[in-house]
């Protein structure tokens, strides 16, 4: 006679049932479970106050709604059913629509597969995984390279991995959300320091001078909401003189700052002084996903402990091999030239947008914050510039800390001159009427 696990039925712990009997049990749940959620039509909705939540924001003007992309990701497509002006992606490079990544992930899904089947430590490796992590280990000039399966997964899961709750995290306050929530989870005493501010980094690190446990100084290498770059060779000094490991964040470097976009530790030539690097391969990169690299020991020890990596299925074979053709192109004069490319147009940019009146202090990469400060008017703005035919999106909290609301704007590669200057008119002429500029 067939029997059915124990632990598969309700309310049996040990003894063994038929599958009948199971059967029996199961029905007799269900009509119970049927009454029951009659009962509970005329019970309060324990969601209640997320409706009501939802009404506040609503009524506040701060939830605004998704914008739907009708095609592809391109410096110039259509949302919502209109063609703008594209000031909203991460696609720096322009590499989402490159054809080499479309072929490499064409092919990838015809040979291997729509999907891996499996968590990395189980049955989900395939060489192809492991191919893209020699790749970018040699692209970075490190011992090793771990993929994950997005930025956020692998800042969450390494800071969480690597340290535990007798240690302390010293974390710039622009820090991205997914380096907090690694540091929550983690449990280390967490300390702050002003954004940038290099003293204060290092007044922490004095007054924790005697801190039986590790030290972990981490960074952003550039900010995603100001698109200022981190004082990285100052940092690795008071990580050198305190013993700290030292963390940055590239999610907004790769592919933008350094040689050929190998970011800001290559920007800085900082080689060999920054213990754990994370980057992302969901902005300029194109595809999506997230690394971490560093010496052959700590990727080993992730490979073990990082729970992302542990318990979540990895990257489909043709996310994979487009990452792959990515960084090949990137590795190339191609690639280079697309990084130059992208510079120049991020100076046309700022030009013309200051020309017009508009200030953007702190940015020095192709994000520009445009600073409105109240955030129903930012998303006011946002959509005055949307309706004229430039989308550019309004950021505000938790994104960034209430009453910072700003309008965010990215130049990428693939951005024509006129298109630049066209926006940058649009904004101007959306702006005067709110006061944004005079
Ligand atoms: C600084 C920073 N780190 C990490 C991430 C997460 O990257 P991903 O989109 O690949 O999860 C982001 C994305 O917004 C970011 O801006």
């Amino acid at each position: 006679m067939n029997s059915c696990p124990a632990d598969a039925r309700p309310g049996v712990q040990s003894e063994e049932l038929s599958f009948e009997e199971f059967n029996r049990t199961s029905i007799r749940q269900r009509s119970q479970d049927m009454s029951e959620s009659a009962v509970q039509t005329t019970r309060q909705n324990p969601l209640q106050y997320v409706s009501e939540q939802l009404k506040d924001l609503r009524a506040k003007g701060v939830a605004p709604k998704l914008r739907i992309l009708d095609g592809e990701q391109k410096p110039v497509c259509i949302f919502d059913g209109k063609e703008v002006i594209n000031l909203a992606s991460n696609n720096y490079l322009g590499l989402t629509t490159h054809k080499a990544l479309r072929k490499a992930a064409v092919d990838a899904a015809k040979t291997l597969g729509a999907g891996a089947g499996a968590v990395r430590t189980i049955a989900g490796t395939m060489q192809l995984h492991m191919q893209l992590e020699e790749q970018i280990a040699k692209f970075k000039n490190v011992e090793a390279c771990v993929v994950f399966q997005s930025g956020f997964t692998a800042n969450a899961g390494t800071v969480s991995a690597v340290l535990g709750k007798e240690d302390l995290i010293v974390s710039d306050e622009l820090n991205h959300a997914s380096i907090i929530d690694g540091a929550r989870l983690s449990r280390a005493t967490i300390k702050v320091f002003k954004h940038k501010d290099v003293k204060d980094c290092e007044r922490i690190l004095q007054e924790h001078s005697d801190f039986p446990g590790k030290k972990l100084i981490i960074t952003d290498g550039v900010f995603s909401m100001d698109g200022d770059i981190a004082p990285l060779p100052q940092l690795c000094d008071v990580a050198e003189k305190y013993d700290c490991i030292m963390m940055v964040d590239d999610a907004h470097a790769s592919g933008v700052l350094g040689r050929g976009g190998r970011g800001t530790i290559d920007h800085f030539n900082c080689h060999g002084r920054v213990h754990i690097q994370v980057g992302t391969l969901s902005k300029a990169i194109g595809v999506m996903g997230g690394y971490v690299c560093g010496s052959r020991e700590l990727i080993d020890f992730l490979y073990l402990r990082a729970r992302p990596f542990l318990f979540s299925t990895s990257h489909t074979p043709a996310t994979a091999a487009a990452c792959m053709a990515a960084f090949s192109l990137l590795d190339s004069p191609a690639g280079e030239k697309l990084v130059k490319k992208l510079w120049a147009n991020t100076k046309v940019f700022k030009r013309e947008l200051k020309k017009r009146g508009f200030q953007f202090k702190g940015s020095e990469t192709p994000i520009v914050p445009i600073h409105v400060g109240d955030a129903a008017k930012a998303f006011e703005f946002s959509k005055k510039l949307f309706d004229a035919g430039v989308f550019a999106p309004a950021v505000g909290y938790p994104t960034v800390a209430e009453g910072k609301a700003r309008l965010r704007a990215i130049v990428s590669a693939g951005h024509k001159k006129e298109q630049l200057v066209k926006a940058a008119d649009i904004l101007a002429e959306a702006a005067k009427p709110l006061g944004i500029i005079g």
